[in-house]
């Protein structure tokens, strides 16, 4: 049976990779050499990511590029991106180029309010809880007023509850659905707490009141936490141009246009399809998200959940062709903050900010919105036209080369050799190898 270690959050760094290695890696020296060498040698900055999270032992590298040549709403800007997938800031840069030079993306926030709930067991008489609510309302706003006073003096806090009666999906449930702006702010802690406080407030009042006379009619809360599913916190970002400016590399734009639309229908159609087509976005949204320091699984669960919204798995992005014009959208919820949480204390994300320009919560919504659609842009401009294992393919011959740690000159004479011949690992590994003998 597995031995249970106890106090491990209080044991030091060293004691933790100690007991790591010798009971789950046989004593190999060789791990502790490759911990710290992701440490940092500025003991403060070190301290900085060691509090993040409990039990760190090092620290996990991941690349923070830039993707320029983006045109929103006629700014200029250069995106930061963090991911590890090789191909996705190099189709960042061909999608904000492509679109530079027809004028650009558009986009516009439609809605800013995020939203959480108290879950509630209720199962009395309605009137009884309806009454007893709008009696408490003010009460439940009241008891938030300490924690909404900065919130409030920035414009946001609590706008609304109310109380749903969702019975019919559930027996017995409840909820009191509570709408909240957020400003600049992420606000997923402003929202636990104010709904804690409101639950807390409408417990109290529930046990006293006279409406609930027998116990087991008295509502009782079950949890109360914030959604990340924000449909009222939402984003469309577009391009738009003349068919024959799409014509390039060979490709006639009226072809691709109609390729297109019809790979974004099949999308709409298949939920195979549609999974990877979003994952696609994903590959740009999470990039900016993480690289500004923003909670990455709060936004893909929102958008997924987005993507199901008539019931059925579609593509995030629309497409179509009218009187000879293209137009190509993307309409996604986003909750985020460019201050608080992790926005102020990383530096990489504070630099993430600063390259943007340190834009509003609102701004970086539309960034995001854009390189989500650039990323889909590039994907399905590959996919419907040379494939997308050529551009895939090309970073990948350079990743194997970087492992072997081929000189210069071998470089050369492999990309030259792969241009008419089919990357895999092996095979590269043998032309490599020949060259060398
Ligand atoms: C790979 O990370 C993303 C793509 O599969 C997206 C797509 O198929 O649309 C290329």
């Amino acid at each position: 049976m597995m031995e249970l270690i106890t106090g491990f959050s209080k044991k030091s760094k060293k004691e933790k990779i100690k007991w790591m290695v010798a009971t789950h890696l046989d004593n190999n020296s060789d791990i502790i050499k490759t911990l710290r060498q992701y440490w940092n040698d500025d003991k403060e900055l070190q301290k900085l990511h060691d509090g993040f999270i409990e039990n760190t032992i090092s620290n996990y590298y991941l690349p923070f590029a830039i993707a320029p040549n983006f045109l929103i709403n006629n700014k200029p800007y250069t995106i930061p991106m963090v991911i590890e997938e090789s191909s996705v800031v190099a189709a960042a840069s061909y999608s904000a180029k492509f679109w530079l030079e027809k004028g650009g993306f558009t986009s516009e926030v439609i809605s800013t309010t995020k939203n959480g709930q108290v879950h509630i067991n209720y199962y009395g008489n309605d009137t009884a809880i309806q009454s007893f609510f709008k009696e408490i309302k003010p009460k439940l706003f009241a008891s938030i007023s300490g924690i909404e006073a900065n919130m409030k003096k920035r414009g946001g806090g609590l706008l609304d509850i109310l109380l749903k009666n969702s019975t019919k999906a559930l027996e017995g449930y409840y909820q009191l659905h509570c709408t909240f702006e957020t400003n600049d702010a992420m606000g997923a802690n402003f929202i636990n707490t104010c709904l804690e406080s409101i639950a807390k407030t409408f417990e109290f009042e529930a046990e006293k009141h006279a409406s609930f006379t027998d116990n087991n009619s008295i509502p009782e809360v079950v949890i109360s936490i914030l959604s990340n599913y924000v449909p009222e916190c939402l984003v469309k970002a577009q391009v738009q141009c003349p068919v024959e400016q799409l014509t390039s590399e060979g490709v006639d734009g009226k072809v691709f246009a109609k390729k297109f639309i019809r790979t974004i229908a099949i999308a709409d159609t298949e939920i195979r399809r549609a999974v990877t087509h979003n994952k696609g976005i994903m590959n740009g949204i999470d990039a900016v998200v993480i690289a500004t320091g923003n909670d990455f699984r709060s936004v893909e669960a929102g958008v997924h959940a987005y993507a199901s919204k008539s019931g059925h798995y579609k593509s995030l992005t629309n497409a179509s062709l009218e009187d000879g014009i293209f137009t190509y959208s993307i309409e996604i919820p986003i909750a985020l903050g460019t201050v608080g949480g992790l926005t102020g204390l990383h530096p990489l994300a504070k630099l993430g900010l600063s390259i943007l320009q340190n834009p509003s919560a609102k701004e970086l919504m539309q960034i995001i919105a854009v390189a989500g659609l650039a990323q889909n842009f590039a994907a399905l401009r590959a996919l419907t036209t040379t494939g997308i294992q050529k551009g895939h393919m090309k970073m990948h011959l350079k990743n194997i080369l970087t492992h072997l740690n081929a000189t210069p000159s071998e470089i050369k004479k492999t990309i030259t050799h792969f241009k008419e011949n089919t990357v895999s690992h092996s095979d590269v590994v043998n032309f490599v190898n020949k060259l060398r003998n």
